[in-house]
């Protein structure tokens, strides 16, 4: 399986398992995805963004293919994310109800930072984290050294 930036025809193909809103091949065409590729098959992806939130690095949608969860994909796209931004920090939110992803991301090291109400129609909260890229005195984090918050 190779993480890497996806075709338009792959961009195109998600939609077989993507459970957003919206349509890949645009953040494909700003550049701004990656997909996870197992021969043939796409089998995940991540959509991410260097300016749209708060001009901060975002990931902004991750989603993995039914059949092929908790094998690791879904971490490994987002490191895929942390390695383009390396040294900067990186946020991300998911809604707070979502185990898997709230798992994920504090798995990674990404700390919570908040959350917000009444951003999603269904009244559940937007929870916010922060994957810090920095120790704060311009030192990189080595992977795993981050503390879950
Ligand atoms: C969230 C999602 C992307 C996870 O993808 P995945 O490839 O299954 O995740 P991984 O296998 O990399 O799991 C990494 C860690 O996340 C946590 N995790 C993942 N799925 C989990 C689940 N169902 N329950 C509890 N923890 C879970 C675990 O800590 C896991 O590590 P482990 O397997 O070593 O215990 C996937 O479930 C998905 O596509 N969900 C629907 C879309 C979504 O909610 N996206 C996130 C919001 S943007």
């Amino acid at each position: 399986m190779i993480i890497r930036r996806a075709t338009y025809d792959e961009a195109k193909s998600l939609r077989a398992f993507d459970e957003f809103l919206g349509d890949r091949r645009v953040d494909n065409w700003r550049g701004e995805l990656f997909v996870c590729a197992d021969g043939a098959e796409v089998v995940g992806y991540v959509a991410y963004s260097s300016n749209l939130f708060y001009n901060r690095p975002f990931v902004a949608l991750l989603c993995v293919r039914e059949s092929h969860r908790r094998r690791g994909i879904g971490r490994r796209l987002v490191r895929r994310v942390l390695d383009a931004y390396e040294g900067l920090d990186v946020w991300v939110s998911t809604e707070a109800w979502s185990t898997p992803a709230v798992a994920l991301f504090e798995g990674m090291g990404f700390r919570r930072m908040g959350a917000i109400a009444g951003l999603n129609r269904d009244d559940t909260e937007e929870v916010f984290f922060v994957f810090r890229g920095t120790a704060g005195d311009g030192t990189a984090v080595a992977e795993g050294e981050a503390t879950p918050g």
